[in-house]
């Protein structure tokens, strides 16, 4: 195919030029119902193609034309069978994955460090969990990926499981090793799912990890917006070989769309295709490089680490994307809070992300070599000021334990009810203190990084009371909880 071609883009940029007069959605008519702030904000182009599925446009949910092309042109990019747009992140793709490939009831083996839309997928098809530990790194508190030892241990021990689910690359771009895992998946006869939301731009440069399609995924879900040039909420959903029925999966991927969907988003994805077909090796190759430069002078600051190739055959590493920083401050004696909050007031950079011990930068190919001079500076500063006494300072607890280095990730608590059942079963807010022995009937997830603590079905366990406490504590903010602030949790009524 002609991957200089951008289809979708092409027939809205075509309906523009036609002068057709509007007598569809969206309601602002190409921006001239539109509230002047922000109409002159985004200017006229944008909105003039703001259209819904009107004759000649397709149609997502049956895609037949330009956007049938578009996502062909995307799969022979990408090396699948097919590829499927979406509009609501990999969030969806997870949840339509495991929508696509198991039924209430059956199990999946998935990692305890997947994010939060895994639990959604899970409260969705029904299906019941084995969680899966990821390596640990103790020292600088990471999750990392999992093994295809432990993946061939779980399928030993639970020979019911119906699909394996792998996270890789993580949030901080570790890569787990997927041909592995693939080979052992599939001696089981069982299809491999790979949220790969960080790894969309993996097929298009050598020095990447290998991307799960390659390594032998049968289902794989990017984040088109998070590593490359499309608009926010768009990614793609990647399938290959046979162990997936296709028709099911077309029929869950029609389940999760919206009949109106955002035909900018679409075109957006459509050009940041034709953008990585074309000149994918060289942008990456740039990005790589001032990654790699990057990191190094970060890593000349005492009491700054960035951990880099080095860390590459230790357990759950198999490989590295070079253009994620994980900046450790803890040798600063900084929480990653602090130090992404000092960053942003007094730098004006942001990172992507912080945890208890690290901020995360991303390295895209819209990173300049200005802006990573300004990050450089940034934490150069950091490492040189006393600790200032103008932002959030973590609970006396929380500094004991990150001097004496006894903070550590609860162990996964017993299972005690399939998660959607949990989810939907009559339920009582009950103190989050004395919740321990209850069974959860709430995803609570602190976010950043998005990875849950305790699910629906859960026992909830002192060990995970103190656990959360301290995240809270930390100022981390908890996602999916009734109660933002914790005070009361959510958990199974009992009769
Ligand atoms: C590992 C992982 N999977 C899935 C998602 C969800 O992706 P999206 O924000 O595109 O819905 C995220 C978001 O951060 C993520 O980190």
């Amino acid at each position: 195919m002609d991957q200089s071609r951008t289809p979708y883009f092409d027939v809205l940029l075509d309906y523009v030029d036609s002068g057709v007069i509007p007598f569809h959605t969206p309601g602002h008519m190409q921006g001239k119902g539109m509230d002047r702030a922000l109409r002159e904000f985004l200017g006229d182009n944008v909105l003039a193609i703001d259209l819904t599925q009107i004759r000649g446009l397709d149609d997502l949910l049956q895609p037949s034309e330009a956007i049938d092309e578009a996502q062909r042109l995307a799969a022979e990019a990408y090396g699948a069978d097919h590829s499927f747009f979406l509009i609501n992140g990999s969030t969806s793709g997870n949840q339509i994955m495991m929508m696509a490939a198991v039924n209430p009831g059956e199990q999946i083996a998935l990692p305890r460090n997947s994010h939060k839309s895994a639990m959604g997928g899970l409260i969705m098809s029904g299906a019941f969990p084995v969680w899966m530990r990821p390596e640990v790194d103790e020292s600088l508190h990471l999750d990392h990926t999992v093994t295809p030892e432990t993946v061939r241990r779980t399928l030993e021990e639970h020979p019911a499981i119906k699909a394996v689910y792998i996270v890789s690359p993580t949030y901080y771009g570790v890569a787990a090793d997927l041909e592995g895992i693939a080979r052992v998946t599939h001696s089981y006869g069982l299809p491999l799912l790979v949220d790969e939301a960080w790894g969309p731009h993996f097929h298009f440069h050598p020095s990447l990890p290998i991307d799960a399609l390659a390594a032998g995924a049968d289902l794989a879900v990017n984040s088109t917006h998070k590593m490359l040039g499309s608009l926010s909420q768009t990614a793609m959903l990647h399938q290959k070989g046979n162990r997936i029925d296709i028709g099911r999966l077309k029929a869950v991927v029609k389940l999760f769309l919206s009949t109106s969907p955002n035909l900018v988003l679409i075109a957006s994805l459509d050009v940041a295709r034709r953008q990585m077909a074309l000149e994918g090796h060289a942008l990456l190759s740039r990005t790589i490089q001032l990654a790699e430069d990057t990191r190094r002078r970060l890593n000349a600051i005492e009491g700054v680490q960035c951990f880099g190739s080095e860390q590459i055959g230790k357990p759950g590493v198999f490989a590295l994307d070079p253009t994620k920083i994980t900046i450790t401050v803890k040798a600063l004696g900084y929480t990653g809070y602090e130090a992404e909050e000092i960053l942003r007031r007094r730098y004006n950079v942001q990172c992507e992300l912080a945890d208890l011990f690290n901020c995360l930068a991303l390295f895209t190919i819209g990173t300049t070599q200005e802006a990573a001079d300004r990050l450089v500076y940034g934490v150069k500063e950091l490492a040189r000021e006393d600790r200032p006494i103008d932002v959030f300072s973590p609970s006396g607890v929380l500094e004991r334990r990150l001097k004496t280095g006894t903070y550590a990730l609860p162990k996964i608590p017993p299972i005690r009810m399939n998660p959607r059942e949990a989810f939907l079963a009559p339920a009582e807010l009950v103190s989050f203190k004395g919740s321990a022995g209850r069974i959860c009937a709430e995803v609570i997830t602190p976010y950043p990084p998005g990875i849950p603590v305790i699910s629906p079905g859960e026992e909830i366990t002192p060990e995970v009371v103190d656990y959360l406490d301290l995240e809270k504590k930390a100022g981390v903010r908890m996602q999916g909880p009734y109660d933002s602030e914790l005070r009361r949790i959510r958990v199974v009524r009992e009769t």
